[in-house]
């Protein structure tokens, strides 16, 4: 095991009806909030005029900010940053999934920060302060809730980068299962692509190979979300499966997973971040198109952590080449099965030169160097 500091401050409040607990943590992060919401899902089913009931009877401030779109925009950051200045706000209340989790988290270190807060993207930072965050998950997706990261994307550049620093881990994260039924089928199974993912980027790509613990936390997360998904499908009420997933999505990219494993590449993350920032694609989605593509043109070079994948999260047996091959199947046929798409002729995409464009200019960002060649390999499997 490679030698490592994991730092984790996040109080988690977990399970059924803990979103009723709201109450009896807000005032740890202040008395005058912020709330960010999405397009209007909390306003539809009824959630926001509960929180607002929960924050009244508290004697709680607040001002809301709406209309974070999935795939979330720097321009978004940028009102929530004058909204909460003009009005003296002291904490932000992240009430939705990873888009408006992260357009808190860059408007909590945008507010103290004087210049364009794209600059904390593009030059990744060292801030000093932020506003204290409260999440209130309704996807269980993306681990924001549970980590110092915020993606969010610049339009006129067509970039869709990170921004990570320990000033905006969340302060406590609400997850209350029953606050993801009402997710739709389509972005049930592109949140499941997308905890699967965290798991797997690190797991394939890791430097160091005697990592037995976090090789089990990662087989287990992904069994667990393959059965739990099958079952949710099937039952959207299935509240103790969205348990499950719930709890998988935030420890998978919680550092617990990657700790000890040496380098590692989020290059199926490179990748999808550009069809994202170039055609709206929902991150799941297209992380689906982007894994079965990437797997096979990386089959030899990683073929000893495949197998490994193979036989512990599918029981596939037989020699290694057959079950490198039947592992990247069984992955693809499971996000068929979940109508989660592999081809980008779902989105009728077939001019690859910007896509690749973007991919080896945001590479840098994550510390990673892509060739034209390999990309180009990748993206001829996701046709
Ligand atoms: O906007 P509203 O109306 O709320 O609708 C949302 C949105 O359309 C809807 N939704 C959310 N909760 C719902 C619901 N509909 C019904 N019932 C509910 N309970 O779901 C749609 C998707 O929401 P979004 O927040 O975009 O989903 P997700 O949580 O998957 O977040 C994706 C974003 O996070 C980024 C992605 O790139 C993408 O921009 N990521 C963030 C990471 C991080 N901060 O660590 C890491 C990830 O790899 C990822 O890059
Ligand atoms: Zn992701």
């Amino acid at each position: 095991m490679k030698n490592f500091v994991f730092y984790n401050p996040v109080k988690i409040v977990f399970g059924v009806d803990s979103f009723f607990k709201t109450g009896e943590y807000i005032n740890q992060i202040g008395r005058k909030h912020l709330i960010v919401i999405g397009k209007g899902s909390v306003k539809k089913n009824g959630l926001l005029e509960r929180l607002q009931q929960i924050l009244d009877k508290n004697n709680s401030e607040y001002f809301i900010l709406e209309g974070v779109k999935p795939n979330p925009v720097i321009e978004k950051v940028k009102e929530g940053i004058e909204l909460a200045q003009e009005n003296g706000i002291d904490s932000i209340i992240a009430f939705g999934g990873g888009s408006v989790i992260d357009t808190a988290k860059a408007i909590s270190a945008g507010f103290y920060y004087k210049n364009d807060p794209w600059d904390l993207f593009e030059k990744n930072v060292n801030i000093q302060k932020a506003l204290p965050i409260m999440v209130i998950l309704t996807v269980s997706a993306t681990g924001s809730e549970f980590n110092p990261i915020s993606v969010v994307q610049n339009d006129s550049l067509k970039h869709k980068i990170r921004f990570q620093s320990e000033k905006i881990f969340p302060k406590i994260s609400i997850l209350d299962p029953v606050l993801t039924t009402t997710l739709p089928a389509n972005y049930t199974a592109f949140a499941s692509v997308d905890i699967i993912s965290h798991v797997v980027e690190g797991y394939f790509t890791s430097e160091d190979f005697n990592t037995p613990i976090q090789d089990g936390f990662v087989e287990t997360i992904v069994k667990t979300v393959i059965n739990s998904t099958y079952k949710v499908l099937n039952d959207p009420d299935n509240v103790e499966e969205r348990a499950n997933i719930m709890w998988a999505a935030a420890l998978a990219l919680s550092g617990i997973t990657t700790s000890g494993i040496g380098k590692f590449r989020f290059e199926n993350h490179l990748i999808e971040h550009a069809l994202s920032a170039i055609y709206d694609i929902p991150h799941g989605a297209g992380l689906s198109i982007v894994i079965p593509a990437w797997m096979k043109v990386n089959k030899k070079r990683l073929s000893k952590k495949f197998s490994l994948f193979g036989k512990n999260v599918f029981g596939i047996e037989g020699n290694e080449e057959y079950v490198v091959d039947e592992t990247i199947n069984t992955l693809e046929s499971f996000f068929d099965k979940i109508k989660s798409p592999t081809r980008l002729s779902s989105y009728n995409i077939t001019d690859f030169e910007e896509i690749k464009k973007n991919v080896i200019e945001c590479a840098p960002s994550r510390n990673l160097k892509i060739d034209y060649e390999y990309i180009s390999e990748i993206l001829e499997f996701m046709r």
